[in-house]
């Protein structure tokens, strides 16, 4: 393997750590520039030399990283103004810009499993359009320029180091500890909608790799996730089972569920829950290699065992 410099932005969050750490793994040299605000968990970070800028200020590219060079960037949390300024800083000098997207911007699907033709430009009720006018940007920077940008999408993070997602739409440890108390929990809608989380090392492994791949990637996008979708009633009995819960669970509409709980609901991410997310990977794994290794259901006990180990279902 040939080793790389390679630039993580957001090198101590839960996906750019990893990625970070993973690429040292890999015997890269790694640089990781974040603005030393983060408080959430990091991996250990050993081997990263760790630089503190705001990407989104033009003297983190004149003068914090000014005279490095670099073969490979990777923007673990890309704004768009990200994107123009390091289209500004590193174009013709880089192999791979590889940003962080969200399978959020496909919703909501019109087939299943979705795969990277499905339509994602236009704005619609629930997905995450902001995302969509960014990163057609970027990939526009690609046809016009040559900027070697490849986005990897998420679908919904899940493992140790952050509360999983939870069926009120957001990720509030309020859920779980009903679980806990075995007290009654809400799916919202139907039991059969289909959620697909992506096991966080896993989804750093897709970066690491593709840092090593040649140009075919750069223009494409690729879905990276673990390989099945799970239903919401599957999701919430892996809950149970873990947290050893004898909570009711009760199928409602949304409505019902936001006036029970109206100051704990993510309005915004309940009506996205309800939204099947399921997705063919076959392309990550054609062309990044992409081998996950969890399973959703494991990503949901790992996660919760971390919550559990941190006390954060202790109220
Ligand atoms: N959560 C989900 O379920 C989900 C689903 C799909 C896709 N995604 C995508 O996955 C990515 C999540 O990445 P993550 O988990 O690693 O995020 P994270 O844990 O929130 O970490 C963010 C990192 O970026 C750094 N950062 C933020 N703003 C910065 C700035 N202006 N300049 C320099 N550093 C900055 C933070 O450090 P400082 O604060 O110290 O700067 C931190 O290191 C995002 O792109 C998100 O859109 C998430």
């Amino acid at each position: 393997m040939t080793t790389k410099s390679i630039l993580v932005f957001g090198a101590t969050g839960e996906i750019g750590g990893r990625i970070a750490r993973q690429c040292v793994d890999a015997g890269h040299r790694v640089t990781g520039v974040t603005r030393g605000a983060n408080q959430r968990p990091s991996p250990d970070l050993s081997g990263v030399e760790l630089l503190q800028a705001d990407k989104g200020e033009r003297e983190c590219y004149t003068g914090t990283l000014a005279g490095r060079a670099f073969d490979v960037v990777i923007d673990s949390v890309p704004a768009a103004e990200h994107v123009t300024l390091a289209f500004e800083h590193f174009a013709g000098s880089i192999q791979h810009y590889l940003m962080c997207g969200s399978t959020g911007t496909f919703a909501p699907l019109q087939y299943l499993p979705a795969d990277e033709n499905h339509p994602w430009r236009e704005k619609t009720e629930v997905n995450f359009y902001h995302q969509s006018v960014r990163d057609a940007a970027a990939l526009d920077l690609h046809a016009r320029h040559g900027f070697p940008v490849a986005i990897l999408r998420p679908t919904n993070i899940i493992g140790p180091d952050r509360v999983p997602l939870e069926l009120w739409g957001g990720r509030s440890p309020k859920y779980f500890r009903r679980m806990l108390a075995h007290e009654a929990v809400e799916i919202p809608v139907c039991g059969n909608i289909l959620v697909q989380s992506g096991y966080n090392d896993d989804l750093a492994s897709a970066f690491v790799s593709a840092a090593s791949k040649g140009p075919e990637i750069d223009g494409e996008i690729f879905v990276i996730s673990t390989r099945k979708a799970i239903t919401l009633d599957r999701y919430a009995e892996v809950a149970r089972d873990v947290l050893s819960s004898r909570s009711r669970v009760e199928v409602l509409p949304i409505e019902e569920i936001r006036q029970r709980y109206p100051d704990d609901v993510n309005a915004a991410g309940i009506r996205f829950l309800v939204e099947h997310m399921c997705f063919d990977l076959r392309k990550a794994e054609r062309m990044l290699d992409y081998d996950p290794k969890f399973t959703a259901e494991q990503g949901l006990e790992q996660a919760l065992k971390w919550c559990l180990d941190e006390g954060m279902f202790e109220s």
